[in-house]
């Protein structure tokens, strides 16, 4: 059987031969006890990385956002953020449901946020008002198509922030990506943020971790709250080698999944389908609007064919590059696709 082009998500890799072989070899104890020397190594390297005093293995990106969450909104108080944002809108209710907390979010504007809204929405402290405690930005953008949000807005935004006497954070699940397209070394994203959460699974093709990246003192209180929510793992050496693996070897090579994403953006973008300027990384949203064929009617005849499409919404498709996609497979993708549209 020919082997299935998945491109719905990046976080489908398996781990590669020499992955495993590092993953097998790796010292390990017990994590809740702080004395696993493999994720010990991984959290110090990560904190390194971005110019933080420490960070925290946790199982998931959704984990490791909504310890940061708790830490730097408390129970009943307000974070912002943009309305597709991962962190208020595809983590099942988590913020309110377990932080108790409170989110008004600005409107999705593809990743291009509007800096002067964003201060207008901030509430302080006073009676009868929900006050605002921190502003969430996701690097890179999942449902904007991969857009990497430029350093300038970054800025701006701390310093709304910094007026405001209020946090930000980082849904970092794909900053690798951001820092591969726009050159920006990881410390000088890390120096903007109170808490990052950073993915080892998605484009880094680790099998499973993702890391709250802070200062000292917040990740401490970080390990209480990751344990509290049952994230509190073992043995997890074995988990975390493969981190340091893929950050020792992966993150280079995220600029040919860029690439890729690329040639698939304009091979299908002669459709209308695609908008050339948000593909930057390795997404490339589908807009279907116009076409004969709806997004759960492409994917499901494209997976006759053995590729594989998400389908966000009705008229909305997305296709994710990544580790196990190398160019025969996007040639595929390209012939199927465009005989469909
Ligand atoms: C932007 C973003 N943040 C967070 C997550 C959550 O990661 P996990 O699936 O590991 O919980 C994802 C998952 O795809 C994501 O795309």
């Amino acid at each position: 059987m020919t082997q299935l082009v998945d491109l719905r998500s990046d976080t489908v890799t398996k781990p590669t031969a020499p992955m495993r072989a590092a993953m097998a070899a790796a010292e390990v104890g017990d994590d809740v006890y702080a004395e696993d020397p493999t994720v010990n190594a991984l959290e110090r390297k990560v904190a390194a990385m971005f110019g933080h005093e420490a960070a925290l293995f946790a199982p998931t990106g959704s984990m490791a956002n909504q310890i940061a969450l708790q830490l730097i909104v408390p129970p009943a108080q307000e974070l912002l953020c943009d309305a597709n944002a991962h962190v208020v809108t595809y983590e099942i209710g988590a913020a309110a449901a377990i932080g108790g907390i409170s989110s008004r979010t600005w409107p999705f504007a593809a990743g291009a946020i509007d800096v002067e809204q964003v201060a207008s929405m901030i509430r302080p402290d006073g009676y009868h008002a929900v006050p605002t405690r921190a502003i969430a930005v996701e690097q890179t953008h999942n449902m904007a198509g991969g857009v990497v949000i430029g350093l300038e807005t970054l800025r701006a935004l701390r310093e709304v922030a910094d007026t405001a006497g209020i946090a930000m954070h980082c849904d970092g699940a794909r900053i690798w990506h951001a820092h591969i397209a726009d050159g920006v070394p990881p410390a000088e994203y890390g120096a903007l943020f109170d808490t990052l959460s950073v993915c080892l699974s998605k484009g880094l093709g680790a099998p499973v971790g993702s890391l709250v990246v802070g200062s000292a003192e917040k990740i401490a209180k970080a390990r209480w709250i990751r344990k509290r929510m049952g994230g509190g793992m073992r043995q997890a050496g074995i988990l975390a080698a493969a981190g340091v693996y893929a950050l020792d070897n992966h993150v280079e090579r995220l600029a040919e999944d860029h690439v890729r994403a690329r040639r698939l953006a304009e091979a299908l973008a002669p459709f209308g389908v695609v908008d050339l300027d948000r593909v930057r990384t390795n997404l490339v949203i589908l807009d279907l609007a116009k076409t004969a064929l709806d997004a759960p009617t492409l994917a499901a005849r494209a997976r006759e064919q053995g590729v594989l499409v998400s389908a966000l919404g009705p008229r909305t498709g997305r296709l994710i590059t990544h580790l196990d996609i190398d160019d025969a497979a996007i040639d595929r993708a390209i012939d199927v696709l465009t005989s469909l549209l």
